[in-house]
């Protein structure tokens, strides 16, 4: 079973080609992130015209490593998303899946994020993969610029949502605190490199108190970090956040991000170790682009009862070995196929 999966939700114009499913053996990725960097976070609409301009050539190389012959089907990301982003791919795979004449399956691209855990081989270079394929029951902790999510699965297609944010994802989260203090976007990435020359106990930053016991709040602790940086320069609430990074030291951003980086984190292990309590999983799995967090890692691999699985960062942040990965699993265990002539886009997907 040889599936070709096609990734357009937001920045990245992907195309990968996965067999059997668990074998990488090609991933592409044109990515439109530095024409956004200049405004400090995704444009949908130059997301959507560069989608427009990359994804034949990204296909095209994608499938050159065994050609159109090959591909027993089509996997392609219908949400959750940006609209005209998805569009394109969706509009794509569906003309692909009627002009080449093959079965066309519809991904989610957040269950894609768990899947891109039970890719386990490949020729291509540089890939660091699990040994072995997660195993169910199993809690995946999915982490990204849109989603935090905690999903027990009993199977690969048999799920339950546990929690999810409230407001903010915790990249997301990353993302503004980094523009607070005038780190680069993505502010994932800036953030956990600034913090290592921080000293994370400076600051405690409040955790969000819910009643839910799998549900995440970050909104409050991203203002919490302004009103703190705020006093920290001798200002009060109504200083202009535009203006902060100029007046904060690199000490002070090295500390606020060390601090605000352990209480985010703190925040989902904490929820993570009590899934596993609850519901003593085989496997744990931890996806989305803050997965390549190491302090998330280090974290979970201390507190978790089980070490937890996760995987290249290629493969963690948005791609489309996943979604081909998922479309593979998906085809091999005659999962329903999607309708080339009506698949349409849901931007506003859930688990
Ligand atoms: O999964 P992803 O590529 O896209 C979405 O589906 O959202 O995740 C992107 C998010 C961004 O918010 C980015 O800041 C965050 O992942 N991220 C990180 C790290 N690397 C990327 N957050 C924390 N630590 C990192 N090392
Ligand atoms: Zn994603």
């Amino acid at each position: 079973m040889i599936v070709l999966g096609i990734e357009t939700s937001c920045d990245e114009t992907a195309a990968a080609v996965v067999q059997d499913g668990n074998i990488l053996l090609s991933n592409v990725v044109a990515s439109s992130m530095d024409l956004h960097k200049a405004y400090g976070g995704v444009v949908p609409e130059i997301a959507a015209r560069s989608h427009i301009e990359s994804i034949l050539p990204v296909i095209d190389e994608a499938v050159s490593v065994v050609g159109w012959d090959q591909i027993d089907a089509i996997a392609v990301t219908y949400g959750a998303g940006l609209g005209g982003s998805l569009l394109v791919g969706v509009m794509t795979a569906r003309t692909l899946a009627i002009v080449k004449n093959k079965p066309l399956y519809a991904v989610n691209h957040v269950h894609g994020h768990v899947a891109a855990n039970f890719i386990t081989e490949t020729d291509l270079e540089n890939y660091s993969l699990p040994n072995k394929q997660p195993e169910f029951p199993l809690i995946a902790l999915i982490v990204s610029g849109g989603h935090t999510q905690l999903v027990h699965f009993r199977s690969m297609f048999d799920y339950a949502l546990l929690g999810k944010t409230r407001d903010d994802a915790i990249g997301e989260a990353f993302d503004k605190v980094a523009k607070i203090i005038g780190l680069p976007y993505p502010g994932g990435p800036s953030i956990s490199s600034t913090a290592k020359n921080g000293d994370a106990q400076k600051y405690n930053f409040p955790k969000a108190k819910l009643d839910h016991p799998y549900e995440f709040s970050f909104s409050g602790l991203k203002t919490a970090v302004l009103r703190l940086a705020q006093s920290e320069i001798g200002e009060d609430f109504t200083f202009p956040s535009k203006a902060l990074p100029e007046r904060l030291s690199e000490a002070q951003k090295a500390d606020i991000s060390a601090s605000f980086q352990r209480i985010a984190i703190e925040t989902v292990v904490d929820k993570a170790v009590k899934a596993c309590m609850e519901f003593s999983p085989k496997s744990f799995v931890i996806a989305g682009g803050v997965a390549a967090n190491q302090e998330l890692r280090k974290q979970l691999t201390e507190k978790l009862p089980i070490v937890p699985t996760y995987t290249d960062i290629k493969l963690c942040t948005d791609n489309s070995a996943m979604i081909a990965e998922l479309g593979c699993l998906m085809a091999m265990s005659d999962q329903p196929t999607a309708d080339p002539y009506s698949l349409d886009i849901q931007p506003n997907l859930s688990m």
